[in-house]
C-alpha cells in the first residue's frame, strides 16, 4: 500500500527566540526538517507533504534548495488551529487507498529503523501510535488503555484527570493511519477542549468507538522522539546526536581521545584504528583510511585521508585528497583541489590550493603552493611562494621530480622547474629553470671592507 508522509511544521517556535523558523534551526549544521526529510526518503515514502505556516517562504526556499531531488508537496496552514487541523489541510494530498505516516518537523532524530518497525507492526487498514514510557510524562498526551490493554484514547495533559496524569505511557505524536479513515474522521473533529484546538489525538477515540483497533508501538530510544522547543533542548539533542555518532564510529573501529569533544556535520567513514583527538570537526563527506591520526582542533571538510596518514593539530583540510602515510601540519591549510600522493609532508603555516603533489615531496614551512604540479621527491624550502596570479589570470607552476627549491624563493608562473633542478635561496625565478642545474637570480654577494656604519649627527 502506498505510503504518504505528512510532516507537521507550521508551529511558530516562539520559545526559540530566533528570527530563523524553528524547523530551520540547525542540528549538526542541518535544518531540523532536513533530518526528518532524509529519514522519510529512506523509508521510501511515495509522497511527502509538509504542512507549513510561520516563515513559510523561507522554509520552502531553504528546504527545496537542500533537497532538490525530493518530490515535496507544500501545504500552507495559515492559522495554527491544532495538530488535527494541520493534517486536515493536507487531506487533498492523501489519496484513497493509501496510508499516512504523521511526523513532526521539530522531532528530528526519529530513526529509519524505528519507523520501519512501526510501519511493519501496524495494520494497513487501521491506526497505529508510536508511544514511549517516560519517568516524567509531564506535558505529553497520555495513552489511555482499557482493562484488556486496548488503547481507547489519548488525553492531553491539560485535559487529563489526576489519575490519568499518573499514566507514564505517552504519545510521541507520530502516528500511522489509513488515509480513508483520516478523510472520514478529520472533518468531524471538534475544538471543544481546554486549549480550543483541533486535536489529532481525538481520532483514537473515534477508532475505539468504531471498534477499529489502535495499535501502540512502544519506542525505546528517548532521543528519537524528543522534540525541540527551545535552544536548551536543541543543544541537548545536538550533544546526544554527536555522542551517538561517536559511538557508531567507535563500533566501526575509531578511537577517540574524548568522544564528547567531537563534532560531525555530515558523513564520516573510518577505517580500522583511526585515532581522533579532541575538538576535531568533520563536515560534509569525509573518509579516513586505516590507522589515521587526527590531531586536536583539526577541521576536515569533504576530503579523503589515506591509510596511516598523520594530520597534526590545528590543520584545516577542504575538498582535498591526502595520500597514505602523509604527514600534514600542525597549522597547515589545505585548500580545495589539493591532491597529494603517498608520503607527502606539509608542515606548519603552509597553504596549498588546487595543486598536485607527488610521492615523498616535502613542503615543510611557511609556504604558498597554488595551481602547481609538483613531482616526486621534491624539497620546497621555507618561505617559497608560487606567484600564480598576475592580477588578472592564474598560471601554473610545474616542478620536476627531485627538484630542490631554496628558501625564500618566488616562482613567477607560468613556469617550469626541470627535474633535479636546484634553485638558490632567495631567488625570484620568472623563466624556466633547467633540469639538473643550479639557478640563482639574486645579486652577487659583495664584501666592502671600507664601509662604515653611519654615526649620529650632533
Ligand atoms: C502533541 C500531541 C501530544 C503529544 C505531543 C508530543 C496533540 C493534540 N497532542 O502535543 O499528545 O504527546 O505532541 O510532542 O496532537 N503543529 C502544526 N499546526 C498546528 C499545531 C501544531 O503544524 O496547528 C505542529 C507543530 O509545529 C509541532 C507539532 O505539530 O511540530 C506538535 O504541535 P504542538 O502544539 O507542539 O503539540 P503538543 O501540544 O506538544
Ligand atoms: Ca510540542
Amino acid at each position: 500500500m502506498d505510503l504518504n508522509v505528512v510532516i507537521l511544521a507550521a508551529g511558530k517556535g516562539t520559545r526559540m527566540k530566533s528570527k530563523l523558523p524553528k524547523v530551520l534551526q540547525p542540528l549538526a549544521k542541518k535544518p531540523l526538517l532536513s533530518h526528518v526529510l532524509e529519514t522519510s526518503e529512506h523509508i521510501d515514502a511515495d509522497n511527502i507533504t509538509i504542512v507549513y505556516g510561520h516563515g513559510g517562504q523561507e522554509v520552502r526556499e531553504v528546504i527545496d534548495g537542500l533537497h532538490p531531488e525530493l518530490p515535496l508537496s507544500w501545504i500552507e496552514q495559515t492559522e495554527q488551529l491544532g495538530t488535527g487541523h494541520a493534517v486536515k489541510v493536507a487531506l487533498p494530498e492523501l489519496k484513497a487507498g493509501t496510508r499516512t505516516l504523521i511526523l513532526y518537523g521539530d522531532v528530528p532524530l526519529i530513526s529509519e529503523q524505528t519507523l520501519q518497525n512501526f510501519i511493519g507492526s501496524t495494520d494497513e487498514q487501521g491506526c497505529g501510535l508510536l508511544t514511549i514510557r517516560l519517568e516524567n510524562p509531564q506535558g505529553y498526551g497520555r495513552i489511555i488503555r482499557d482493562t484488556n490493554d486496548q488503547v481507547t484514547a489519548i488525553v492531553e495533559e491539560k485535559d487529563a484527570s489526576e489519575s490519568q496524569k499518573q499514566v507514564n505511557e505517552v504519545n510521541t505524536g507520530i502516528m500511522l493511519v489509513n488515509s480513508d479513515l483520516l478523510h472520514r474522521w478529520l472533518p468531524t473533529l471538534s475544538d471543544n477542549n481546554s486549549q480550543g484546538e483541533y486535536y489529532l489525538t481525538d481520532i483514537v477515540k473515534m477508532a475505539s468507538a468504531e471498534g477499529i483497533s489502535v495499535q501502540a508501538t512502544v519506542a525505546t530510544n528517548r532521543m528519537e522522539v524528543e522534540g525541540v522547543n527551545d535552544k536548551i533542548q536543541l543543544s541537548k539533542l545536538e550533544r546526544l546526536y554527536q555522542q551517538n555518532r561517536a559511538e557508531i564510529l567507535m563500533r566501526e573501529g575509531a578511537i577517540f581521545a574524548d568522544a564528547s569533544r567531537f563534532d560531525i556535520r555530515g558523513e564520516l567513514t573510518v577505517g580500522a584504528d583511526c585515532f581522533i583527538d579532541v575538538n576535531a570537526v568533520f563536515e560534509g563527506k569525509v573518509t579516513l583510511g586505516d590507522n589515521c591520526m587526527i590531531g586536536p582542533n583539526c577541521y576536515i571538510i569533504n576530503s579523503s585521508i589515506g591509510d596511516n596518514a598523520v594530520i597534526r593539530a590545528n590543520t584545516v583540510i577542504e575538498d582535498s585528497l591526502i595520500g597514505s602515510e602523509a604527514d600534514i601540519g600542525p597549522f597547515a591549510r589545505i585548500r580545495p583541489g589539493t591532491i597529494t600522493e603517498a608520503k607527502v609532508k606539509i608542515g606548519n603555516f603552509v597553504e596549498t590550493k588546487k595543486s598536485y603533489i607527488n610521492e615523498g615531496s616535502k613542503i615543510n614551512h611557511l609556504t604558498y603552493i597554488g595551481d602547481a604540479e609538483i613531482g616526486k621527491g621534491v624539497n620546497v624550502g621555507a618561505g617559497t611562494i608560487t606567484c600564480n596570479y598576475d592580477g588578472a589570470n592564474k598560471h601554473k607552476t610545474i616542478i620536476g621530480d627531485k627538484a630542490f627549491i631554496g628558501s625564500n624563493t618566488s616562482l613567477v608562473a607560468p613556469i617550469n622547474i626541470g627535474e633535479g633542478a636546484t634553485i638558490g635561496a632567495g631567488s625570484t625565478v620568472s623563466t624556466n629553470a633547467k633540469a639538473n642545474a643550479l639557478t640563482v637570480t639574486r645579486a652577487k654577494q659583495l664584501t666592502i671592507t671600507s664601509w662604515q656604519r653611519p654615526t649620529k649627527k650632533k
